[in-house]
């Protein structure tokens, strides 16, 4: 009996890895992970793509590829704080281990952050901290600047600050428009985050004060 309990014990390695995707739009960076972890490239699972929009595109494709979803209305929350808990309530019965924002477009309070540190993820496509916020493409176009990007870092409640995990550089054009520089971006958005999911699940990142050292 107390060889077999053993044996039990060292034969089951640690559960396979359960992701929670939020997005408000139209997932390709959701779908990007998802095809990583259908060839194999992730050793996790998509157990829920929730979303606060419900005609999110996002979550059609989940619905497609047979994944839970879940749309809260934030309409029926008193406070965002509200809405916040209750996605944590959603979160925690489906012991998540790594949310990754894919394009979720509604800053997560300070309680949600905290609930989940170093186990949120999000893309931003610009070089941070240089461009934090919205429309960043044609900031970065009207800035000048030669190069821009993107950055998958661990989410804080300081939006778009938290410790970078990857980056990925792509030049800046002269003939850019906000449309062709943020498809330059978004092909290597596709390939950088489901990069850094992958590594968390092997267990490799490790975050000292804001730096994320890859072992
Ligand atoms: C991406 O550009 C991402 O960097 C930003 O929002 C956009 C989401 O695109 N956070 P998609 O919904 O993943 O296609």
């Amino acid at each position: 009996m107390k060889n077999n309990m053993s044996e039990e014990f060292f034969r089951s390695p640690k559960k396979r890895g359960k992701i929670a995707a939020f997005l408000s739009g139209r997932g390709s960076n959701f779908k990007a992970i998802h095809d990583a972890i259908q060839t194999g490239a992730i050793d996790a699972e998509i157990v829920l793509v929730f979303s606060n929009k419900e005609e999110a595109l996002g979550l059609k494709i989940a619905q497609e590829q047979n994944l839970e979803t879940l749309f809260l209305d934030p309409k029926n929350y008193e406070s965002h704080e509200d809405y916040d808990k209750a996605i944590i309530r959603e979160i925690r019965k489906r012991d998540v281990d790594l949310i990754c924002l894919a394009g979720y477009m509604k800053i997560l309070t300070p309680v949600f952050c905290n609930e989940f540190k170093n186990r949120i993820m999000n893309i931003h496509p610009a070089l941070l901290p240089s461009f934090p916020g919205l429309h960043v493409q044609k900031k970065a176009i009207d800035w000048g600047v030669r190069y821009s990007g993107a950055t998958v870092h661990f989410v804080t409640a300081d939006v778009d600050m938290g410790p970078i995990i990857l980056q990925t550089v792509v030049p800046v054009l002269q003939d850019d428009t906000e449309e062709t520089l943020s498809e330059r971006i978004l092909k290597e958005e596709h390939k950088i985050y489901p990069e850094s999911v992958k590594l968390f699940f092997e267990g490799k990142l490790e975050v000292r004060k804001k730096r994320v050292f890859i072992r």
